[in-house]
């Protein structure tokens, strides 16, 4: 397995780890997979698919409120996310399906479904004009493309505390995650052909006030994934963030994410 994305996600432990930093530190109370869940504007009967399910945590947090009449299959191109995927949502009482699939190439037939939803995933999609070719020949005409993202300024501050480590942090991340942003991503949804395009800003940060989440946090993340931490290197981000925090209160990262919403016409 040489693909670095692959190996980053073979499973949901790396993910795990930067989900659990922003659950216990985001400032805003009203959780993320709530608000986007919100955003899907659809009929109580639908086909839904997602792309890029990750552990499911969408459905998982929003179980209570899925309308009974949604049909909906979860697809990833890791096996290990599926398996998470299904053991997550194994004690729901209502059937999901789950194939894996490569965005680029989705093994479902032209005008299956009602909605697509893409999560924080098409940043990692090589060649996004094919997916967008394929979202579109899976959706039904009029169909709905929900995507989530971040923007360029995303988690700033933490890629400047990296900087002494990783020259050039900032533009490392962008240059693996900044393929499709805020910033960019209503561009490429227009040149796709789809239509309304819509961007919905979550407004939130992240208020830092114990260190060692921002160290599993800096070894798990996947926009530096080629970046094997020292015990010395993460030593001096402990001891930047130690003296921030008593300096503080909090380390304090800005955080820039929301979800296009479009369709096709
Ligand atoms: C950052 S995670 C997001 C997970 C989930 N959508 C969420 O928002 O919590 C990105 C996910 O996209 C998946 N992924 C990356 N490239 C993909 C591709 N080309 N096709 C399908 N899934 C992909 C990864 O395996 C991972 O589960």
């Amino acid at each position: 397995m040489s693909n670095p994305l692959k190996i980053q996600y073979k499973d949901d432990k790396n993910l795990n780890a930067r989900i659990a930093l922003h659950r216990r530190f985001d400032v805003n109370p009203y959780s993320w997979q709530r608000w986007v869940f919100e955003h899907y504007a659809l009929p109580t009967d639908a086909r839904i698919l997602e792309l890029g399910c990750g552990p499911a945590d969408l459905w998982r947090e929003n179980a209570d409120r899925i309308p009974a009449g949604w049909n909906i299959t979860l697809t990833d191109f890791s096996e290990g996310m599926i398996a998470a995927a299904r053991r997550n949502l194994a004690a729901l009482e209502r059937p999901f399906a789950f194939k894996q699939a490569d965005a680029q190439d989705l093994p479902f037939a032209t005008a299956t479904f009602d909605a697509v939803i893409a999560n924080h995933m098409l940043y990692h999609v090589p060649d996004r004009p094919r997916a967008f070719a394929e979202i579109r020949r899976v959706l039904k005409p009029g169909g709905k493309f929900y995507a989530a993202t971040n923007g360029e300024q995303h988690m700033r501050e933490l890629w400047r505390l990296y900087e002494p480590t990783i020259p050039g942090c900032h533009a490392r991340v962008l240059a693996t995650a900044g393929g499709f942003l805020m910033e960019n991503g209503a561009a490429q949804l227009e040149a796709a052909g789809f239509v309304d395009v819509v961007w919905h800003n979550y407004v939130n940060a992240l208020a830092v006030t114990d260190v060692e989440p921002l160290i599993a946090y800096a070894q798990s993340s996947n926009t530096l994934m080629d970046h094997v931490w020292t015990e010395a290197e993460l030593s001096a981000v402990r001891a930047a963030v130690t003296a921030r925090i008593a300096a503080e209160g909090a380390f304090h990262i800005g955080k820039v994410a929301g979800l296009f919403a479009s369709h096709l016409p």
